[in-house]
């Protein structure tokens, strides 16, 4: 798979190098408040992460989502298709954009569109879905903006800062897409 270019942000393999930014990241409260995370996570945990993303399935590998800045490319998070089913053609995404400043851009809906695109039309997909915990409302308007509709919930299946969540499903399909590709 090459490099994947969006109009304004572009999705590479992820490299060693990047493993310092994303153990900041991910060790930032408000980054990691709508993510199934809560402890402390050491720069061994992202080192292993990384060595246990490289030997992974080659379509399920996490991205790095950089950002053009004139001449340069800045990495602002990282995203990836993984759960893929090849019988129901389905598969789920995830997202994290860990530079703060970058958020409300509309990058993460790009980085959506992005993958969405990747997973119809590469991976020849028929549903793309993905949770997202109820309260965390910009990455719901974001999926939103990706086109992701809500299909269903799970009644206060995550307890984060002292209280019970319902995670929100939301999710894609081709006939969706195509309809969209059509509109524009
Ligand atoms: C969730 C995330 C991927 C969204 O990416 P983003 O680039 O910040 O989002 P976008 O710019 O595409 O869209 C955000 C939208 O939410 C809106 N928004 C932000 N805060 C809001 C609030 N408190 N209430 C209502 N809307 C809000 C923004 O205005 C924007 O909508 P608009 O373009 O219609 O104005 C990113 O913020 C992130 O990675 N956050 C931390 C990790 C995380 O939560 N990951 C997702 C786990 S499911």
């Amino acid at each position: 798979m090459s490099i994947i270019y969006g109009k304004r942000i572009r999705l590479r393999a992820i490299e060693r190098e990047d493993v310092a930014k994303f153990h900041k990241w991910v060790n930032d409260p408000e980054v990691t408040r709508g993510l199934a995370m809560y402890l402390p996570l050491s720069m061994q945990d992202e080192e292993n992460w990384f060595d246990r993303m490289s030997k992974s399935d080659p379509d399920e590998k996490p991205l790095a989502i950089e950002v053009r800045k004139g001449r340069n490319w800045k990495l602002i998070g990282n995203c990836g298709v993984f759960g893929i089913s090849l019988a129901n053609r389905s598969a789920e995404l995830g997202i994290i954009i860990g530079e703060k400043s970058e958020w409300d851009k509309g990058y993460g809906a790009e980085a959506m569109t992005l993958l969405l695109q990747h997973g119809f039309e590469t991976l020849n997909l028929n549903r793309i879905f993905l949770r997202v915990y109820e309260d965390n409302v910009r990455a719901v308007r974001s999926y939103e903006k990706a086109g992701f509709v809500l299909e269903g919930r799970q009644r206060q299946a995550v307890y984060k800062h002292g209280k019970y969540e319902d995670v929100l499903f939301m999710s894609v399909l081709r006939s969706e897409w195509d309809t969209r590709k059509k509109e524009k």
